[in-house]
């Protein structure tokens, strides 16, 4: 039986963050405000699309190195997955390493009590856990979850949408939250050619532009803003300097933006920058990780170079 925190980190998001980001020039929303239910629904759409080739690239890699990732991890460990949203990728590890425990994290922590509890019908042997938890600031575990033996995994290359101060600080946060016994198995997306990223971030289908305007709605509806959805358009772009793709919402017409206390005006073409999606070279992202406390790591890639499956250890 799962046990769930019954946090709901949305009900306590500090609005100050997002009217401060709404109010700064250029205009900002962070990523996390994506999941709401719709927004994870979108996701999980995302990761079917034929131009989104992370999801099905990492899960390529997992299922061929498989014997070789279960040696290296180990089995009978306390697996907690941050970020775990359906569970899906949780569900081929657990049943190749046969974890002791699954703690499943996620902000989005109704659409996460769903997923645990299919998990666990799924996989009775396990002891399955949901815990609603912002990972942005940093996770707090129940002081039940056993220390040893612990592996983190952070698949889907997550990792790369925050920006690299961010990012180590949150690998080192990881390396707190194992003892020396632990590990981290983290996926991590690679420089490729700019077509094939920026039609990753900008299907024909139009999915990932509903996914980007939905957080106008979540927006709307977490600090009462009137933000007309169909005012904006997506746009998504490779920035070479800075290796990231960047999404934004761009103003098809002026606007005038409303909420409870305050409000901004947006002119035509005025963007809000919705969020970053960095791409490391190994070498780069291998050298974050010997900074975080991650001193020893093992390297799964694809034939192509994509995408990266990394297990880390202290
Ligand atoms: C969750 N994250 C790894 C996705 C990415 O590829 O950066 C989020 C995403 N944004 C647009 N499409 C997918």
């Amino acid at each position: 039986m799962p046990l769930t925190c019954n946090i709901d980190p949305i009900a306590h998001a500090d609005h100050t963050d997002i009217t401060q980001g709404l109010s700064q020039n250029p205009a900002s929303i962070s990523p996390k405000y994506f999941y709401d239910q719709q927004g994870s629904r979108l996701f999980e759409a995302i990761t079917q699309l034929p131009e989104y080739y992370p999801t099905r690239t990492e899960n390529a890699l997992m299922q061929q190195h498989a014997s070789d990732i279960a040696r290296s991890v180990g089995t009978g460990r306390t697996l907690i997955e941050l970020g775990a949203g359906s569970c899906q990728k949780a569900r081929t590890l657990c049943q190749l390493v046969q974890p002791a425990c699954f703690v499943g994290v996620d902000i989005s922590a109704d659409y996460l009590q769903d997923a645990v509890a299919a998990l666990s019908d799924d996989l009775p042997w396990l002891d399955a856990r949901a815990v609603g938890g912002d990972m942005t600031q940093g996770v707090q575990l129940p002081a039940d979850i056993p220390r040893t033996g612990r592996l983190v995994f952070y698949p889907g290359s997550s990792i790369g949408n925050f920006d690299p101060p961010h990012a180590l600080a949150l690998l080192a946060h990881m390396r707190e939250l194992i003892d020396d016994d632990g590990g981290l198995l983290i996926g991590i997306d690679l420089p490729k050619d700019v077509t094939v990223l920026e039609a990753a971030y900008d299907d024909a289908a139009g999915v990932t532009a509903e996914f980007n305007r939905n957080v106008l709605r979540h927006v709307n509806r977490l600090i009462g803003s009137d933000f007309d959805v169909d005012q904006w358009q997506h746009r998504a772009f490779f920035n070479a300097d800075a290796s990231r793709i960047e999404m934004h919402l761009e103003a098809l017409a002026n606007a005038q933006v409303r909420w409870p206390g305050g409000g901004r005006a947006f002119e035509q073409g005025e963007r809000i920058h919705t969020e970053n999606s960095y791409k490391y070279p190994l070498p780069v992202f291998t050298d974050m990780l010997a900074r975080a406390g991650f001193a020893q790591a093992e390297a799964w890639t694809d034939e192509r170079g994509w995408f990266a499956v990394v297990h880390a250890r202290p």
